[in-house]
């Protein structure tokens, strides 16, 4: 039995760090034990110029403890107005690792994303010319089309078209919850990634719904059905050099969680590395563990693997992670798997 594993330092290629007292109480959760994290834009109002983008990577720096070390990675928040220059001089100063493209509508503050991609065809075309990938939320927001779905009809409708009008643009699926979208990440061998959470390896639907609602469970794109669990399961462990670790962790304030119209978003930055680390011993797979979360994002940014390691050790008694993270607004749930973890992070 292994009871140590030592890989390259991971990194977080999707993480919502939110901004202000939020931003504060989350940001120690992933700097501890990730050298690198793609910081998602969807703040109030969004991030959406070069200068803004600047300004926000100056708060996390500021909130970074004391001797940690941690670089943010910064996205643009793509807008039907968004000028291709902006966004190319933000790449060229290298601010700047790549754009985020919500459908209008998907999610989280999303309301500034895109609802008629036609109008951001100049971005995508300078984006394809300049190298930079885009990172896209891959759900349609169409009320006649069922919310288990929008991933699938989204690849059909939108993801291919895009793609297709765009040679060269390279495009990380994020967050697949689909076996649909493993299908359709290995049938495209170029220019094509996808991101997969820390969750979506452990929760399928009932998890969200079976015996009362879940509100800690539910995020989008929301849990799917076991079979899509065990597709990502098998493309995660399959040391695939085209997916990697983006956990999309997600804080929320237990209040705006616990409540009629809960938000989504699952918090797992606290204890991300050990539950894979379950999951891929699970699966007979710990050695590709490194694969997943510290080689081949990197590879697909064209970036260095970080030259610092992490240590996992197991453990004969189970590991006690915080239930919740306080911050001076109120609590924030850590996500919890719902059986306990014999890892840690040493
Ligand atoms: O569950 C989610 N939470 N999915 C998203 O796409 C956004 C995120 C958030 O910002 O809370
Ligand atoms: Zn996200």
């Amino acid at each position: 039995m292994t009871n140590s594993l030592t890989i390259a330092r991971p990194d977080d290629w999707h993480l919502h760090l939110r901004d202000g007292a939020m931003l504060g109480a989350v940001l120690p959760e992933t700097a501890r034990d990730f050298a690198r994290a793609i910081i998602m834009p969807n703040l109030v109002p969004p991030v959406i110029t070069g200068v803004q983008a600047a300004a926000y990577r100056d708060r996390i720096l500021a909130a970074l403890p004391e001797g940690a070390d941690f670089t943010p990675l910064m996205t643009l928040y793509l807008t039907e107005d968004t000028d291709p220059a902006d966004v190319a001089a933000a790449h060229a100063s290298g601010l700047i690792t790549s754009v985020k493209l919500y459908p209008a509508g998907a999610t989280t503050n999303s309301a500034s994303g895109v609802s008629n991609f036609d109008n951001v065809r100049g971005v995508l075309e300078k984006m394809a010319e300049i190298g930079l990938p885009l990172c896209m939320h891959g759900e349609v927001t169409d009320h006649d089309i069922d919310i288990f779905d929008r991933e699938a009809v989204f690849i059909d409708r939108v993801l291919d078209p895009i793609r297709r009008a765009t040679p060269g643009l390279r495009v990380v699926m994020e967050h697949i919850t689909t076996a649909n979208g493993v299908e359709y990440v290995k049938s495209n061998p170029t220019d094509l990634g996808a991101t997969i959470t820390t969750h979506h390896l452990i929760i399928n639907r009932n998890h969200i719904l079976v015996g009362g609602i879940k509100p800690h469970y539910y995020c989008l794109p929301v849990a799917k059905r076991e079979e899509h669990r065990l597709a990502l399961r098998a493309a995660a462990t399959s040391g695939d050099a085209r997916f990697f670790l983006g956990t999309d962790s997600a804080p929320h304030l237990d209040g705006a969680k616990e409540q009629a119209c809960g938000c989504a978003g699952c918090f797992t930055a606290t204890n991300t590395m050990p539950l894979l680390a379950h999951v891929f011993e699970e699966d007979g797979a710990l050695d590709k563990l490194e694969s997943f979360a510290s080689l081949n994002g990197p590879a697909f940014y064209g970036l260095p693997v970080n030259d610092t390691k992490l240590t996992l050790r197991k453990s004969a008694t189970a590991t006690e992670f915080p239930a919740k993270i306080d911050t001076p607004d109120g609590p924030v749930t850590v996500f919890d798997p719902g059986y306990p973890i014999y890892w840690s992070v040493a």
